[in-house]
C-alpha cells in the first residue's frame, strides 16, 4: 500500500499570499523529501481547534504567522529557549510522544540571512533595532548574541522599547529610546522591524541617523522592494535589504527540525527574488 505524503502547514489571518507552500515545496523536492506543505487561513479565536484538528488528522508540524505566533504559546506542552524568550512560537513540531514543541526559527533565519547571505559583520557595531512589538521581540535576544558593541530600540511609544530593554539587558548592551532621542547618533545596522510598512509609511526616524547607517535590513519583504528599503536607498544607504532572505532561512531551519536535513537556501532565495 502506498504511504501517504507527510502533512506540513502554515496557519495565518490573512494567508492567500504566503509564499512558504513554495519555498517549502522547493526544499522538499531538493531534499526528496516526501512530504505537503498547504496555507490554512484561520481567524484569531479559531486558533486552538485549528492546531488541535492538524495533529489529530495525523498533520506533522505546523509554522505560524500573523497574528498566531504569541498566542500559540499557551497550546504548547513544551517550549524551545528561543521561542520562550521571544514570546512567540512559529514551528511547531510533534514529538514521538505525541505533545507538541513551540519553536521560533525567525531569529535563526534573520541571522543567519545577514552573518551567511549578505555577509553583514554584526560583532561590535551599533545596531539600532526599529520597533519594539512581537517582530522586534522574536529577534533581539539572536542580535545580541553576536555581540554588537550597543543595541538600540526606537519605538514611537518610547516606554514599550524600554520595557523591551529591561527584559533582554541580560542578554546584552541594549537600551530603550523614542526616534526623537536618536538625533546625533551613528548606527552600522539599522533592522526595520515596525508595523509602518502595512501602512505605507515609515518609520519617523531621523534622516540624518538614517543617512549615516551602512547596512539596512527590513524584516519586512513585498514585491520590488519596501517602502523602507526605498526610503534608506533614497538617503544614500549604499545596502539595503529586504526580508525575503530571513523568510527563507527561518523557513530551512523549520525544515530541519521537522526533517533532519537543512535544505540549500541560495537557489530557493534567488528563484524568490526573481
Ligand atoms: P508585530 O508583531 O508586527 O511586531 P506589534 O506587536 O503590533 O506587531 O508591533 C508593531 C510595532 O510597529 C510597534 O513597535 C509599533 O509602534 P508602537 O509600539 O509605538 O505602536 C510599530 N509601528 C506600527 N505602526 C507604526 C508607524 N506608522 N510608525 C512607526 N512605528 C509603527
Amino acid at each position: 500500500m502506498k504511504r501517504t505524503a507527510d502533512r506540513y502547514a502554515v496557519i495565518g489571518h490573512p494567508i492567500a499570499h504566503s509564499r512558504s507552500p513554495w519555498i517549502h515545496a522547493q526544499f522538499a523536492q531538493q531534499t526528496r523529501q516526501d512530504l505537503l506543505y498547504s496555507a490554512i487561513d484561520v481567524a484569531p479565536k479559531d486558533l486552538p481547534a485549528a492546531v488541535r484538528d492538524f495533529f489529530a488528522q495525523g498533520g506533522c508540524g505546523l509554522n505560524l504567522t500573523v497574528p498566531h505566533k504569541q498566542a500559540a504559546l499557551a497550546l504548547m506542552d513544551a517550549l524551545s529557549e528561543a521561542a520562550r524568550i521571544a514570546g512567540a512560537v512559529n514551528t511547531i513540531v510533534r514529538e514521538a510522544t505525541g505533545g507538541l514543541r513551540g519553536e521560533n526559527t525567525d531569529g535563526i533565519g534573520l541571522v543567519r540571512d545577514l552573518s551567511c547571505n549578505l555577509g553583514v559583520d554584526v560583532t561590535g557595531r551599533r545596531v539600532l533595532l526599529l520597533g519594539a512589538g512581537g517582530a522586534a521581540r522574536g529577534v533581539l535576544a539572536p542580535l545580541l548574541a553576536l555581540a554588537p558593541s550597543a543595541l538600540v530600540i526606537a519605538n514611537r511609544t518610547a516606554e514599550r522599547a524600554r520595557e523591551l530593554s529591561q527584559l533582554f539587558a541580560r542578554f546584552g548592551p541594549v537600551q530603550g529610546a523614542g526616534y526623537a532621542q536618536l538625533e546625533p547618533e551613528c548606527f552600522e545596522l539599522i533592522v526595520n522591524a515596525t508595523a509602518a510598512g502595512l501602512q505605507h509609511e515609515s518609520p519617523p526616524l531621523p534622516v540624518s541617523t538614517l543617512r549615516r547607517a551602512q547596512v539596512c535590513y527590513d524584516l519586512a519583504y513585498a514585491r520590488g522592494t519596501t517602502q523602507f528599503a526605498l526610503w534608506a536607498r533614497e538617503c544614500g544607504v549604499a545596502r539595503c535589504y529586504t526580508g525575503e532572505g530571513m523568510l527563507v532561512e527561518q523557513a530551512a531551519e523549520s525544515f530541519l527540525l521537522w526533517r533532519g536535513v537543512r535544505p540549500e537556501t541560495a537557489a530557493v532565495l534567488a528563484a524568490l527574488r526573481s
